[in-house]
């Protein structure tokens, strides 16, 4: 049984990320700002407001990880917030800084933290929730895109330096995940393209192979094979759950 901590665990990809390892019989702690979400997250599960951003909190979260678990065997380093939707000229610092905060800084906030822990029993898997915006360029999103860049050069130089230790990092890249975060997402594109939801959304099903979005239970599937044996030989990976993008975002 693995001991397996989620950030921006309480809904979305997170949650269906602790449905995933708690039905394959592991111990779930998730981290939210969501207090509500929190509260209605299944019975037996730990849980905790913790702002992945702020390093105080992170810092406190995994001390008491430590002191409850004595150890962490998968870290799904998973928050993000989506930022501005605006062309660069026209996205403030402060809008910038606040996407990177949660979406890079909390990943880096949260690795950093659960590297003694790993280090410590010489094994570990962090799996960190990319994007296709981190293997892409991403019109009117670039503080998402280059905080999802980001998260990939943190999980490879994790995965060179922590290999020796039998610690393994990869990400996940999700394509456009169906549900009411993507359905935002669309909103406000639509609004800065002057095109109608369905165009955007129809823009981002037949930008992939198999002409479609994803659910919250594809990435899920995939965080619960890097996190087992199955994956014990792959690291430093980028792993895309997309359908296969073929053309991102056709219409800048
Ligand atoms: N939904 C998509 O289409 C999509 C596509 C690619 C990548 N992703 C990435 O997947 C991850 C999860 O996204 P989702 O779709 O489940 O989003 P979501 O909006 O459904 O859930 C995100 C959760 O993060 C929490 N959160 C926000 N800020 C936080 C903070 N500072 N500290 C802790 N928790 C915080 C929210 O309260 C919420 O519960 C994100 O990193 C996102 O960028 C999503």
């Amino acid at each position: 049984m693995s001991r397996v901590l989620i950030t921006a665990g309480a809904s979305g990809i997170g949650l269906a990320m602790g449905q995933a390892f708690a039905t394959a019989g592991h111990q779930i702690w998730i981290v939210d700002v969501d207090d509500a979400a929190l509260q209605a997250a299944p019975d037996g599960w730990y849980r905790a407001r913790v702002d992945v951003s702020d390093e105080t909190q992170v810092a406190a979260l995994f001390a008491k990880v430590s002191e409850a678990w004595g150890g962490l065997d998968v870290l799904c380093a998973n928050a993000g917030v989506a930022g501005p939707t605006a062309r660069v000229e026209d996205v403030a610092l402060k809008d910038w800084q606040a996407c990177t905060a949660v979406t890079l800084e909390g990943a880096f906030l949260a690795a950093k933290y659960a590297t003694p822990m790993m280090k410590a029993q010489n094994a570990g898997a962090m799996i960190f929730t990319s994007s296709t915006a981190g293997i892409y360029g991403y019109p009117n999103r670039a503080p998402y895109a280059a905080a999802k860049w980001g998260v990939i050069g943190l999980m490879k130089t994790i995965a060179m330096e922590l290999g020796s230790y039998g610690i393994r990092a990869n990400a996940i890249a999700p394509g456009a995940v169906e549900g009411p975060r993507m359905e935002g997402v669309l909103a406000r594109e639509a609004q800065a393209k002057g095109m109608t939801r369905d165009q955007v959304y129809e823009g981002y099903a037949s930008g992939t192979s198999l002409r479609t979005f994803v659910t919250a239970e594809d990435i899920a599937a995939m965080a619960l094979f890097l996190g087992s044996d199955a994956a014990q030989r792959i690291s430093g990976q980028v792993i895309a759950v997309d359908g296969h993008t073929e053309n991102p975002d056709p219409k800048p």
